[in-house]
C-alpha cells in the first residue's frame, strides 16, 4: 500500500480547458437530448474502477458506462455471460466515487433481467440504491420494450442496446455484424423505435451497417451511441481498454487505438525490475531517515555496544 494521499476530488487542474467547475454541467439524460437537438457529437467511455473513471470524467466524456465488457477486459473472462450482478455492482460503486459531471450508466449483466421482471427490477434498483448509477443499459430491442417501460415507471432511466448485443453470443453463432440483409434492417428500426416509444435515455447501435445507424438515428428522437455503427450516430462509445490497447487481442475494424497503454506499463515494469535488480531502486533520496537526534542517540547505543564488544 503506498503512503501517497489519495486525497477526494479535489475539482480540475488550472492547465485543463476544462478547468472550471463552474463550466462544466452534470450531463443527465435531458442533456444529451438537447446535445442530439443541437447536433452537438456525445462521447461515451467504459470505466470499471475509481482512478480510470476520475481521468475519464475530467477530460470531459459526457457518459460513462460501466459496462459488462469488465467481464473480459478487467476479469478475465471470454465473454461477457459469466459475470454476476455483485461482481458488476463493486465495480460500479467504485466508478461512482470517480465520477463527478459525467452521466452514470451500468449495465445490466446476462440473467439479471431475462429471467423474471420482478428481479430485474430489483436488479435495476440495486445500481442505483447501492451502485449510484443513473441509467442502466439492457440489451435487446422489441421484446425488451415492455420491461424497459416498467424500469422507468420506477423512476430508472434505461439505455437501450441493439445489434450486435454480446449477450447474444450464443444466439447469433458469434461475434457478427448485424442488420445486413433486409429482414435484418427492418427488424433494427422495429427494435430503435420500439425502443423510443418505451422511453429510453439513449440507444446503444452497436455492430451494424454505418447506413442502417444514419436511418434509425434520422428516426428516433433519442440520442443513438454507436460503437461499430459509423459516424451518423449522435454519439460514439468506446471500450477504455480498445482505446488504449490493453485487450491482448488485435482490434474490431472500428477500434481505433489512441495510446498504447500495454507498451507503457510494461517498459515501467520491466524498468522497476531492471532497477531493483540492479540495487538503482530505491536511491537515498526515496528512502526514509531518522530525526537528526534519534540517529545520534542510536549512534552512540551502536559505539557503546561497540566498545563492550572489544
Ligand atoms: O459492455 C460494454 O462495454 C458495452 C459497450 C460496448 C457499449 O456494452
Amino acid at each position: 500500500m503506498s503512503l501517497t494521499p489519495m486525497g477526494g476530488r479535489p475539482g480540475f487542474s488550472s492547465q485543463d480547458p476544462l478547468s472550471s467547475d463552474k463550466l462544466r454541467q452534470k450531463i443527465t439524460t435531458a442533456s444529451l437530448r438537447e446535445r442530439k437537438l443541437r447536433h452537438e457529437p456525445i462521447t461515451c467511455l467504459t470505466a470499471y474502477d475509481y482512478a480510470t473513471a476520475r481521468l475519464v470524467d475530467d477530460a470531459g466524456i459526457e457518459m460513462i458506462l460501466v459496462g459488462d465488457s469488465l467481464a473480459q477486459t478487467i476479469l478475465g473472462y471470454d465473454n461477457t455471460l459469466s459475470v454476476t450482478m455483485d461482481e458488476m455492482l463493486h465495480h460500479v460503486k467504485a466508478v461512482r466515487r470517480g465520477v463527478k459531471h459525467a452521466l452514470l450508466l451500468a449495465d445490466m449483466p446476462y440473467g439479471s433481467y431475462q429471467v423474471d421482471a420482478n428481479d430485474a427490477l430489483r436488479n435495476a434498483t440495486r445500481f442505483v440504491k447501492e451502485g449510484g448509477a443513473e441509467v442502466v443499459k439492457i440489451e435487446g430491442g422489441e421484446k425488451r420494450a415492455d420491461l424497459i417501460r416498467r424500469i422507468i415507471d420506477a423512476e430508472i432511466p434505461v439505455a437501450g442496446h441493439i445489434g450486435l448485443t454480446p449477450q447474444s453470443v450464443n444466439v447469433m453463432g458469434g461475434y457478427k455484424v448485424q442488420g445486413k440483409d433486409l429482414s435484418g434492417v427492418e427488424q433494427l428500426m422495429r427494435d430503435a423505435v420500439a425502443l423510443d416509444r418505451a422511453g429510453v435515455a439513449c440507444i446503444v447501435l452497436e455492430g451494424i451497417p454505418r447506413e442502417v445507424a444514419g436511418m434509425i438515428t434520422a428516426e428516433v428522437g433519442t440520442p443513438t451511441i454507436g460503437i461499430g455503427a459509423g459516424p451518423e450516430c449522435d454519439g460514439q462509445v468506446l471500450v477504455f481498454h480498445d482505446l488504449l490497447n490493453l485487450t491482448f487481442a488485435p482490434p474490431a475494424k472500428f477500434v481505433r487505438h489512441y495510446g498504447d497503454a500495454a507498451g507503457l506499463i510494461a517498459g515501467a515494469v520491466r524498468a522497476f525490475r531492471a532497477d531493483v535488480k540492479s540495487l538503482q531502486y530505491p536511491s537515498d533520496e526515496e528512502s526514509y531517515h531518522l530525526p537528526r537526534d534519534t540517529k545520534a542517540g542510536l549512534d552512540s547505543v551502536l559505539a557503546r555496544k561497540r566498545a563492550m564488544r572489544r
